[in-house]
């Protein structure tokens, strides 16, 4: 801990000697995406950014869940009403049903020209407009929250500033064709194809499946590019300057690509361009506050180890069932482990026992980043679950609803803890599991090890953040990083014209040497004859 601890702060001064140039710069964030945990990841960058000294601007449809700070000046350009209930409508029901991806992408489908509407009206709405319309503004750098709104890159046209992309987590294929990366079907895997734990390449039937699957995507990127082109040209064909960049010439002028995504520890790796840069974690705290004095006391002293209990902000613990509450005080409260319970109502707490903690305010983070920790007892949201990988703590997760479940499997399938229903909960299958997770050491040793992987890196996330953003301030848009491939036309790009020349000449060739072959064979042919009928004449005399 201390050697990581000094290798960080020894880099944080290279850093910071390496860029002492930068002055502050003006950075406008576009998060138009109606998805809280997008918003957590986008403002994850953009604090990132503000602590650095940049002074950012952010707009985006709800307002952040983010402490103020003097250096984040957030507009709010919320969609009207109706578009509100529709996209509250449309949320609920992709929570709920846990739908498959066939599902999803068909929904995508058919709400698309509604999505894409509520993503022009965000634009366009008058709060926004006034920022890129006013002379005046004066903005370095533009971050676009990737959530199939491309044509709002027409923004950093309008503002004459370079663009970087964000997305919240695997590159699709929409954002992998922005920059070149390499989709190859046999061996990248898509969207909601998981490999074996342990495997690294797909057999037959996973290869099968995500070969549709990115030719499905694939289709509905070209489709959709044809629609965003149409809002382009809707939002921006009026422009007086006639050099004004079109659509597709926007899409070749992107600086980076950001995406939450570390592919050593989560595997596989991808062949991805330099312009495309990995931030798996941004959201995760870097360092560990030191926690408040009496609860550091309570897990200092935890011989035994200890257990973090915490459903999260969104479920309050007073509103379980009873039976379900008194099954989890019953298992807890008679573990030789301390136990840290996140607990609102403090007047009536399930019970007294000496070794629970009840608190309604708990740094989650800090708490998981404690040694004596062993293990997380969690309702699976993405956030509490990247936290305990980072830490190297394995979970016991009842989730609740929305994409928890889904957490919930795939943090079991790859041996990372169990996961239980809490709806048919008991006391024998709910201490079994604490037992067994805590007792068997194979969980902690995965999740150490990943957690291992998972910070081995020559910079941080954050560290990554600062320096590729500044990066592309000192290079005026770092254009030189980008693949040659986003500059190529479908011809140049599967190289068909110099196939088709060489083709072309080979037949050439083939037919020249068929013909001559045949003059040759022909000569020959008769001079033998004449041979033969000369040597056969004599023969004739003779006779
Ligand atoms: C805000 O930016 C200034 C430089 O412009 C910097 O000195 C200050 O530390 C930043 N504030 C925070 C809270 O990081
Ligand atoms: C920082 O951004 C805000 C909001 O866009 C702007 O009003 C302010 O003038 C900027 N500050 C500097 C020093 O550029
Ligand atoms: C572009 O011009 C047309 C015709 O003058 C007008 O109807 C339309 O509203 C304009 N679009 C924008 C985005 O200003
Ligand atoms: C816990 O102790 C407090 C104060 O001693 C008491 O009022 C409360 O009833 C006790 N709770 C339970 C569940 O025993």
């Amino acid at each position: 801990m201390i050697k990581y601890t000094t290798t960080f702060l020894l880099l944080v001064l290279l850093l910071g000697t390496k860029t002492q140039c930068s002055k502050g710069a003006n950075i406008l964030g576009i998060f138009g995406t109606h998805s809280p945990s997008h918003v957590i990841v986008h403002m994850a960058v953009m604090k990132t950014l503000a602590d650095r000294g940049h002074n950012i601007t952010v707009v985006t449809q709800m307002k952040p869940k983010l402490a103020a700070h003097e250096n984040i000046t957030v507009i709010l350009a919320p969609p009207t009403p109706e578009r509100q209930k529709f996209i509250k409508e449309y949320m609920e029901e992709v929570s709920n049903e846990k739908p498959s991806f066939w599902e999803t992408m068909a929904k995508v489908v058919v709400t698309s020209a509604n999505q894409l509407e509520g993503q022009y009206e965000f634009m366009v709405h008058p709060n926004f407009k006034q920022l890129y319309e006013n002379p005046q503004t004066n903005f370095d750098l533009v971050f676009l929250g990737a959530m199939a709104n491309d044509f709002q890159l027409g923004i950093a046209a309008k503002l004459r500033c370079p663009a970087i992309i964000t997305w919240v987590g695997v590159p699709l294929p929409f954002m992998d064709s922005l920059v070149g990366n390499v989709n190859d079907p046999s061996y990248v895997p898509s969207v909601n194809v998981a490999l074996e734990p342990g495997q690294n390449t797909m057999q037959f039937g996973l290869r099968l499946g995500n070969l549709f699957k990115h030719y499905f995507l694939t289709t509905i990127n070209k489709l959709l590019n044809y629609k965003m082109n149409q809002f382009y040209e809707r939002a921006f064909g009026n422009e007086s300057d006639p050099n004004f960049p079109t659509y597709d010439e926007m899409k070749r002028r992107i600086s980076l690509l950001f995406y939450n995504y570390h592919s050593p520890s989560e595997g596989p790796i991808r062949p991805t361009v330099p312009q495309s840069i990995e931030i798996g974690g941004i959201q995760v705290k870097e360092q560990s506050d030191s926690l408040p004095k009496e609860l550091a006391k309570f897990l200092d002293n935890a011989d035994e180890g200890a257990i973090f209990f915490s459903l999260g902000t969104n479920v309050n613990t007073n509103t379980f069932r009873p039976d379900t509450v008194d099954i989890l005080y019953k298992v807890l409260s008679k573990m030789p482990q301390r136990v840290v319970w996140k607990w609102e109502d403090l007047e009536n707490k399930p019970g007294n026992a000496s070794n629970i903690y009840f608190s309604n305010w708990l740094p989650q983070d800090d708490i998981l980043a404690h040694p004596k920790t062993k293990l997380f007892i969690t309702h699976a949201g993405k956030g509490g679950v990247a936290e305990a990988q980072y830490h190297g703590v394995p979970m016991v997760a009842l989730p609740i609803f929305g994409d928890q479940q889904g957490n919930a499997e795939i943090m079991t399938k790859s041996g990372f803890g169990r996961w239980l229903d809490i709806l048919t909960l008991t006391a024998e299958e709910l201490e079994e599991s604490i037992l067994e997770v805590l007792e068997n050491p194979s969980y902690r040793e995965t999740i150490g090890k990943f957690s291992t992987l998972y910070r081995d890196r020559p910079l941080t996330a954050r560290q990554s953040v600062v320096y590729w953003t500044e990066y592309v301030l000192r290079h005026q848009g770092a254009y030189h990083l980008q693949s040659p491939l986003i500059h190529m036309d479908f011809v140049a790009r599967n190289n068909l014209d110099v196939y088709g020349v060489v083709l072309i000449v080979s037949l050439v060739v083939f037919l020249i040497l068929i013909v001559l072959f045949r003059w040759v064979f022909r000569k020959v042919f008769k001079v033998v004859r004449g041979h033969s009928y000369r040597r056969k004449s004599p023969q004739l005399k003779n006779n």
